[in-house]
């Protein structure tokens, strides 16, 4: 009989093999140390965060890179509905020591793999020193399966939203060119550049009708973020308002994979190419990874 230690090897194994057979050789890293945590929020709500989530993750999968998508929007499932996959257990399960992560990790289609938060954000603020140590142990193994974790985050400016903001190696924020969704993404700068102004947020606009529109509305957030609020917001895409969007979701499918010649497929490739361009894994490098991002977290949400 297998122990369990020798199960959650060969579980890793197997997680690798099946990595492996997709990856272009070119795209794997030399030298890997931590896994690269964005996370994806926006001031206002059902400005296309979920969608942008699992279509970027299923285009960076699609240059090689291993990605996991962390469901961290606690009060609404999200990218189950998209992913059209309800997993058994959550994060909840390992902060209560009930699970190990990998038996949280649920496949998404081309290779991604998510896990949901469940309720475990409040359930965290709830633990002790010593099982606070324990479960970032246990997650850092996400650090060693992925190359980037991207965050779904809820809307908004909550404590837990902006504790997942502050903790993240970057930030993509996501705003449509709606005034008040422009307003909110504002606020959200404004929150963040209180307490850091060298976080690193990354703009993406969507739902537009143009490039000039999305221009438009990126220049001018740049702008009064540089000019009011001191802090650096880069420009890293949009994407056009496209039915694609809505029929995918409809299907609970991602429309990268529904509608891969779509505008907005396109437009994802291009802000996942920015994403990896340069700085892709020289990033890595200066990232704490999970635990780092995990050991954040928790301060930032019990100071
Ligand atoms: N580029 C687009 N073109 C057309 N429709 C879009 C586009 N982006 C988003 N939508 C529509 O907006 C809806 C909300 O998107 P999504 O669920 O990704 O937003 P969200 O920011 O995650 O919302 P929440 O704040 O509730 O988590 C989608 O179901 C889709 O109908
Ligand atoms: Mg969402």
């Amino acid at each position: 009989m297998m122990d369990q230690a020798e199960k959650l090897r060969q579980a890793i194994d197997n997680l690798k093999l099946k990595q492996s057979v997709n990856r272009s050789p070119m795209a794997i890293p030399q030298i890997k140390r931590a896994a690269r945590v964005i996370t994806v929020t926006s001031g206002k709500g059902g400005v296309g965060k979920t969608n942008i989530s699992i279509n970027l993750a299923i285009a960076l999968s699609e240059q090689g890179y291993r990605v996991v998508i962390l469901d961290a929007d606690f009060g609404l499932a999200n990218i189950d509905v998209l992913f059209g996959i309800v997993p058994k257990y959550t994060l909840l399960n390992v902060i209560r020591n009930e699970k190990s992560i990998l038996e949280i990790i649920s496949e998404g289609p081309m290779n991604t793999r998510f896990i949901s938060g469940g309720s475990g954000v409040e359930e965290l603020l709830k633990l002790d020193r010593q099982q606070i140590m324990k479960f970032v142990e246990s997650i850092a193994l996400l650090d060693k399966l992925a190359d980037i974790i991207i965050v779904d985050t809820g809307a908004g400016l909550s404590e837990n939203i902006i504790s997942f903001i502050m903790a993240a190696d970057e930030v993509l924020l996501v705003t449509t060119p709606e005034p008040t969704s422009i307003t909110d993404a504002y606020a959200l700068i404004k929150t963040v550049s209180n307490r850091d102004k060298s976080k690193r947020i990354r703009l993406i606009v969507n739902r537009v009708d143009s490039v000039d529109e999305a221009n438009d509305v990126s220049n001018k957030l740049v702008l009064v973020a540089d000019k009011f609020l001191g802090i650096k917001v880069e420009p890293t895409g949009y994407i056009m308002q496209d039915e694609a969007v809505t029929k995918a979701v409809k299907h609970q499918k991602p429309f990268a994979l529904t509608h891969p010649k779509s505008m907005a497929t396109r437009n994802i490739r291009d802000i996942c190419a920015k994403l990896i361009d340069k700085n892709g894994f020289e990033d890595a490098h200066h990232s704490s990874g999970i635990r780092g991002f995990m050991n954040k977290l928790i301060s930032f949400m019990k100071a």
